[in-house]
């Protein structure tokens, strides 16, 4: 059995103030590890902070990072800062980075790699636009984003991976896909990977669905053969939301 995650996106929401009431507020109330992985992801200047009153249960991820060891790339952040922080998670090639931020098929490669060299687990996010679904392009995108992704990693490490579908037209905008269609594509990645690494991987790499995720529509997705848990955005904004859909998790 795939253990389940549950995985908050916080974008560019929260002060300082408000992430810690955040933390404060769910510590307690959340499983054990020993059956789910919760994971919230900040703004990185409030990472070490939440890496400091994190729970047993929760764990901090950032929400990008950059593809290099170190240099003059303003603004940006290291894999080995997020390691020596004691975030244990990072997203890569999130839509939002995608479009607003350059991050190409090649980069989230690259990134991949380097977060891996800094023991930190990748959430990959691949997901279709619209236009792509319109034209029963899906599949095509899906997995192409994934095979450019996987390039030259290991199964030790694809095996550790999180990958996030998220259909672009569903995040933020209240429009989930239906159970069929993230079950569907859901399956599918998890065939792709054992057509192009091995069943043994594909069996073991935990697949989340991301797009309008909330408490009320979360159990149903849950209840998927597939579907291993959520990554989510504006739902996760609330402590109690939150603890809701860990809940849902530890009760599938
Ligand atoms: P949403 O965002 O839950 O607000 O749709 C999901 C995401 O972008 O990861």
């Amino acid at each position: 059995m795939r253990k389940p995650i549950i995985a908050g996106n916080w974008k560019m929401n929260k002060t300082r103030d408000e992430a810690l009431q955040f933390i404060y507020a769910v510590n307690m109330d959340l499983p054990s590890r020993e059956y789910v992985e919760t994971v919230i992801c900040p703004q990185a200047p409030v990472l070490r902070d939440l890496v400091k009153r994190q729970g047993e249960a929760l764990r901090i991820g950032a929400q990008t990072m950059h593809e290099a060891t170190d240099g003059a790339y303003t603004g940006e952040i290291s894999a080995a800062l997020l390691e020596n922080l004691g975030v244990d998670y990072v997203i890569i090639g999130h839509s939002e980075r995608r479009e607003y931020f350059g991050d190409t098929d090649a980069r989230v490669n690259l990134k991949l790699h380097q977060a891996f060299r800094h023991h930190l687990t990748p959430i990959l996010c691949i997901g279709e636009q619209l236009e792509d679904r319109e034209n029963d392009a899906t599949e095509t995108v899906v997995g192409t984003q994934l095979d450019a992704a996987l390039k030259g990693l290991g199964k030790d490490q694809i095996e550790h991976l999180v990958i996030a579908y998220e259909p672009v037209w569903a995040i933020g905008t209240g429009k989930t896909a239906t159970i069929e269609q993230a079950e569907a594509t859901i399956a599918f990645i998890r065939r792709r990977i054992t057509e192009t690494i091995d069943e043994a991987v594909a069996d073991k790499v935990r697949i989340l669905y991301g797009g309008s995720v909330n408490p009320d529509n979360l159990p149903a997705l849950l209840k998927t053969p597939n579907i291993d848990g959520a990554l989510i955005g504006g739902a996760s904004l609330s402590a109690k939301a939150f603890i809701q859909m860990a809940d849902a998790a530890l009760n599938r």
